[in-house]
C-alpha cells in the first residue's frame, strides 16, 4: 500500500521543500521506493535539491497535456524519483486529472511526497487533493506558527477528511532557551495539530541539498527525518530531540 504525503505550510520558507528532500532520503534509506512530486508551479526547487536540474526536460504538466510520456518526465536515481513542477503558473491544471495520475503512480511507489507551494494556489489544491495525509510545516516562532494555523484551518474546511500533523522545523534549542523561539509545546498549541516530528536547525542543509546531495547520516537533522519517516509509516518512535 502506498502513502501520499502533502507538505504544506501556508507560508514560504517554512521548510516544505527541505523536508521533502530530507524525508525522501529517509524513506529511501528505509527501503521504500520514493517519488517526490514538486507541486510548486512556477517556483519549483526539488530538481535542485535532488541534483536533477541538468537532466530536467519535462514536467508532470507535460505528462498531463500529452506533451511527453511519463517515463520521459521521471527523473530517477536508485529508489528515488522526481516529477518536476511546470514552470508557468498561468497554465491551468485540473485537480481530478492530477489525482488520476497520482493514483496511477501509487502502483509503483511506496511513498509519494507532494511538495506544495506557499499559500493556497492551484499547487496546494493538487497536493492536498491527492494526499492521504498532510504534514504542516512550522518553524518554532509566532509568525510561522500563525501561518501554519491558517493552513490547518484551510485544510479542515476544504479537506475535512485529510489527517494533518505538524512538523516543527529549524528548532534551535539555544534560541528557545533565550526566549526568542517558541518551544515545541507552544508551537503545537499555536498550530493546533498533533506532532509528527521535530527537525533541528541544520547547518549542513545548504551544503548538501544545495548541491543535490543527501545529508550525512550522522547529522542530527538526518536522524530526525528518519525518525519522522518511521512515525509516518505508523511506528512508535520517541521524540528524542537532539
Ligand atoms: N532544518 C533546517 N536547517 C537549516 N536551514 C533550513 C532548514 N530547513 C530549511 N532551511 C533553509 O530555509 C530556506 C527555506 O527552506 P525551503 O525548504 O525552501 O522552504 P519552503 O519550501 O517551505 O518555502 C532554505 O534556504 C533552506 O535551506
Ligand atoms: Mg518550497
Amino acid at each position: 500500500m502506498s502513502l501520499a504525503i502533502a507538505l504544506v505550510s501556508g507560508k514560504g520558507g517554512a521548510g516544505k521543500s527541505t523536508a521533502a528532500a530530507g524525508l525522501a532520503h529517509a524513506f529511501a534509506a528505509l527501503g521504500k521506493r520514493v517519488l517526490a512530486v514538486d507541486c510548486d508551479i512556477g517556483l519549483r526547487s526539488l530538481d535542485l535539491l535532488f541534483g536533477f536540474s541538468r537532466e530536467l526536460v519535462f514536467t508532470w504538466g507535460d505528462v498531463l497535456r500529452n506533451g511527453c510520456t511519463l517515463p520521459q518526465a521521471l527523473l530517477t536515481r536508485g529508489n528515488l524519483s522526481l516529477l518536476a513542477a511546470p514552470l508557468f503558473p498561468t497554465e491551468a491544471y485540473d485537480t481530478v486529472v492530477f489525482e488520476l495520475l497520482m493514483h496511477h503512480l501509487r502502483e509503483k511507489w511506496d511513498v509519494i511526497l507532494l511538495d506544495a507551494p506557499a499559500g493556497f494556489p492551484t499547487g496546494f489544491a493538487l497536493a492536498a487533493g491527492a494526499a492521504d495525509t498532510a504534514l504542516v510545516l512550522s518553524q518554532p516562532e509566532a509568525v510561522s506558527a500563525r501561518a501554519a494555523a491558517s493552513c490547518m484551518r484551510e485544510l479542515r474546511s476544504a479537506y475535512p477528511k485529510l489527517p494533518a500533523r505538524l512538523l516543527v522545523n529549524r528548532l534551535y534549542k539555544r534560541r528557545v532557551q533565550g526566549g526568542v523561539f517558541l518551544n515545541i509545546d507552544e508551537t503545537i498549541d499555536a498550530v493546533g495539530a498533533q506532532l509528527a516530528g521535530v527537525i533541528p536547525e541544520e547547518p549542513a542543509v545548504a551544503d548538501t541539498f544545495g548541491r543535490g546531495l543527501p545529508l550525512p547520516e550522522d547529522a542530527p537533522a538526518a536522524r530526525a527525518f528518519l525518525r519522522t519517516a518511521r512515525r509516518l509509516l505508523g511506528e512508535n518512535v520517541p521524540l528524542n530531540v537532539e
